[in-house]
């Protein structure tokens, strides 16, 4: 079942049903303020942070689900009702939202009145735009009473939610013309503030919760709304809220534009104040004159608009499958957009207040964004950079705001260090930019300990082979990629954390097949690299520590039909034939078939066999198999999950692109695609209701074939899987890889497919690729031509900047 369609020529997903099995949000702004919104207006708006700087409140797993917003109420004299449906829930004449690239229209008829709320962020604004409409469709006068609403958040978002002993004190607001501002806290530490405006003389308001809606009323009954008349509250202390009433009256065929400004202000300390305890309004006030017509909002979201042609413009494919093309040409990319602002920080399944800017994750996301804005990647890395320490190690998680890393959750993540050097190596190849190596990076954000990005690599290389186990395999530390495989935490205390607690990790042997995999292709990448800028020496050396590699993966990681998942704490294997229990796991398998370790002896195309046959299933990939039943203390997290969800057999769908790359590097097309539709959100929409999440974007996981329910998907938007999957179709499926010297050109296709054209914009040139497969072949390239010129090789060599190229691609 579903519960709307794609719109691919405005790229929107259409709910045409409010009742989804989950809110189905998108995300508004790209750089500094950000808002969540759900198909009914439910959601939040934050500065930066999602912890530290929450504007607006929101309550997570709440009942009713998703309560709380930014709504519009309406009473026409005989109804209360929004255009979202919810909070009212009062039943609509019909309803539609329209989720697109970072805007959300929501609009609703009931009685005759259209009333069409459209949200979105401007570009280099610091603050959300909403645009109401009213349109009259009958033949008799309106007289409507608008309602809007927020609640303010008292900026962090955690002590908002724990300490009512203060917080209930301390709100307070000022109200001029019709702006109400938020200003609890500014009088002391705060330089900031944030503001709600209506480009309208408002017939009156309300800032105080409890009188706008009855302190035993919900959400959908306010009581100012219902009795049709505000109380023009001024909070002090408890909660307070913004509510702007006004009246409008509406001819038959008439229609009206509100424009309502949600903002934040931030002031130097000099500059604060106007007079005694009262704000310092100028740059509200500049920013509300911005928008203050319908015809300058609109203006405003055809610039966002333009901006996202141009991002999406830099990879488009035409491949005669139409839900491809939408993930490929839209979707996915956007989702990566999101992935890069927000890591794991802030959706309707993370709180925003627990994790921030994850290491491995932000690096992780980079493949997915670096071809939009190249110089924002560049940023990126500096910032995750700056959160090592010397000997490689690193912060798992750090804040936006501060950009410091998070002592709460540490380091020993043994993974981590070999992602930078997946981000740093994807943005020059994609830039050309080989200045950020000389970039001065400091260590934990230490002034004066900075050294040249390049010594970052390094060091993160180096990690990994200072911290090798008795069977000259990585050490874990914590936990590699998969978080919940805790082989050193060996906890039986239910208050201690899976993720920071390691009561054996002293003399710890426990070692990692994944991040061997996982050293050998970003260690390979590293090599590169150094001969690239003439490091050959260094080259040199990294070259045998990864041959080094290799062998121990043969002699201690082969299992015989497919590679071991790793050796725990006692030295026995986890992933094996022997155990009893997860006898197989996905992610060694991927990492050592990407790597080609054993590719000539048979060993990637047994493992990408077993695979197959053990873990895949309709939905996709689960993770290992047979699932844990009982908890093992010595592998932590993962066996506390029921069989079939999360990291205990789930369809963790950040890995499963692990595998189809695996399968392009033994050349098998066919698989590759297979794996690829089963997890792509477009091509399960037809289960929407199974499904459960938005059909537009990629989930966390998918429940295994263990689980209750196969095939019911949680955790959507902010996953590694988006940047993965992207990376997967467009580098290794279509083959559109950038390198340092030009743009490869390696399919590995479906042999049913008859070819397919992409365009890329390259370093300054614009490709125009039309892959050819006359023989139905799986992988290789026969011919390739630029401009009629027959090329040696399957790489496009670097062409004049400016100009746009014909190239011509004959697989075997
Ligand atoms: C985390 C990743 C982790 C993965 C597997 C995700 O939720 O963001 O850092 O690698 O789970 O445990």
């Amino acid at each position: 079942m579903k519960y709307g369609h794609f719109d691919d020529n405005r790229r929107e997903y259409v709910i045409t049903n409010p009742r989804t099995p989950w809110p189905w949000i998108n995300y508004l702004g790209n750089e500094d303020f950000f808002s969540l919104v759900s198909n009914t207006g439910g959601g939040y708006s934050f500065y930066k942070d999602a912890k530290f700087r929450r504007l607006t409140r929101y309550r997570y797993n709440n009942v009713p689900m998703d309560s709380g917003g930014k709504y519009f109420y309406i009473n026409d004299g005989e109804t209360v009702w929004s255009p979202g449906w919810k909070p009212c829930k009062t039943e609509l004449d019909s309803y539609e939202c329209r989720h697109g690239m970072n805007y959300t229209t929501i609009k609703g008829v009931k009685n005759g009145v259209e009333a069409e709320a459209l949200y979105f962020v401007p570009l280099k604004t610091w603050a959300e735009v909403q645009k109401l409409t009213l349109r009259n469709t009958t033949n008799e006068v309106k007289a409507l009473k608008i309602f809007s609403f927020v609640e303010w958040c008292l900026w962090n978002a955690a002590s908002d939610m724990e300490n009512f002993q203060r917080n209930f004190s301390t709100g307070e607001v000022e109200i001029e013309d019709s702006v109400i501002y938020h200003k609890t806290e500014y009088k002391e530490r705060r330089d900031h503030f944030a503001y709600y405006s209506v480009n309208e003389p408002m017939q009156g308001f309300d800032t105080d919760r409890e009188t706008f809606f009855g302190l035993y009323n919900g959400f959908d009954e306010p009581q100012t709304v219902l009795e049709g008349a505000p109380c023009n509250s001024e909070a002090h202390g408890w909660s307070p809220i913004a509510s702007h009433y006004v009246e409008v009256v509406l001819q038959p065929g008439e229609s009206k534009e509100l424009v309502y400004v949600l903002g934040y202000v931030e002031n130097a300390p000099e500059e604060k104040w106007e007079s005694k305890n009262i704000i310092n309004k100028t740059k509200a006030k500049a920013t509300i004159a911005r928008f203050d017509t319908a015809a300058k909002v609109d203006a405003a979201l055809a610039e966002l608009n333009a901006y996202w042609d141009n991002l999406l413009n830099v990879f488009t494919i035409k491949t005669g499958e139409e839900k491809l093309d939408r993930m490929v040409n839209i979707w996915n990319q956007y989702q990566c957009m999101i992935t890069f602002c927000f890591s794991r920080s802030a959706s309707f399944f993370e709180s925003g207040i627990g994790r921030g800017m994850g290491f491995r994750d932000s690096n992780q996301d980079l493949v997915g964004f670096v071809h939009q804005i190249p110089e924002r990647a560049r940023e990126r890395i500096i910032d995750i950079a700056s959160t090592q320490f010397p000997d490689g190690g690193c912060y798992h998680q750090y804040q936006p705001l501060t950009k410091k890393g998070n002592n709460e959750i540490g380091q020993g993540f043994n993974d981590d260090p070999m992602w930078l050097i997946l981000g740093t190596t994807a943005y020059i190849k994609e830039s050309g930019d080989f200045t950020i190596l000389d970039e001065p990076v400091p260590f934990d954000n230490e002034i004066g300990s900075e050294v040249s990005l390049f010594h970052h690599l390094t060091v993160s290389f180096d990690h990994v082979v200072n911290n090798l186990g008795p069977h000259g395999l990585p050490l874990s530390g914590r936990a590699d990629w998969n978080d919940c495989l805790n082989l050193n935490c060996f906890s039986n205390d239910p208050n201690e954390s899976f993720q920071t607690t390691e009561n054996k990790s002293e003399g710890s042997q426990a070692q990692s097949l994944m991040i061997a995999g996982l050293f050998v292709v970003y260690g390979r990448d590293y090599v590169e690299l150094c001969k690239v800028i003439g490091k050959t020496e260094e080259a040199a050396r990294a070259q045998q520590h990864i041959d080094a590699m290799v062998a121990a993966i043969k002699l201690n990681g082969w299992d015989g039909d497919w590679f071991i998942r790793a050796y725990d704490y006692f030295g026995n294997k986890i992933g094996s034939k022997d155990n009893e229990e997860s006898k197989i796991f996905i992610e060694s398998n991927g990492w050592c078939t990407m790597a080609g370790i054993g590719l000539e002896e048979g060993m990637v195309a047994k493992a990408l066999d077993s695979v197959k046959e053990r873990l895949d299933c309709e939905h996709g990939i689960v993770l290992n198999n047979p699932p844990f039943t009982k908890y093992y203390i010595e592998y932590g997290e993962i066996s506390s999950y029921p069989p079939g969800y999360k990291e205990n057999a789930g369809i963790f769908c950040h890995n499963n692109p692990w595998i189809m790359i695996g399968e392009t590097v033994q050349g098998r097309g066919d698989r590759a695609w297979e794996y690829f539709r089963k997890i792509c959100p477009s091509y399960t929409e037809e289960i929407s209701d199974l499904h459960k999440v938005e059909p537009y974007v990629y989930a966390q996981m998918i429940a295994g074939k263990d689980a209750f329910k196969p095939g019911e998907a949680k955790n959507s938007w902010l996953t590694g899987t988006a940047a993965w999957n992207y990376y997967a179709i467009t580098q290794y499926i279509l083959g559109i890889q950038p390198t340092y010297n030009g743009l490869r050109i390696e399919p590995c296709i479906a042999p049913e497919w008859k070819g397919f054209a992409v365009t890329r914009k390259f370093r300054g040139a614009t490709y125009q690729i039309e892959v050819k497969n006359p023989n139905g072949s799986m992988k290789g390239v026969a011919s390739l031509t630029v401009d009629g010129k027959a090329i040696e090789g399957n790489t496009i060599p670097l062409m004049p900047v400016g100009g746009t190229y014909k190239v011509e691609v004959v697989m075997n």
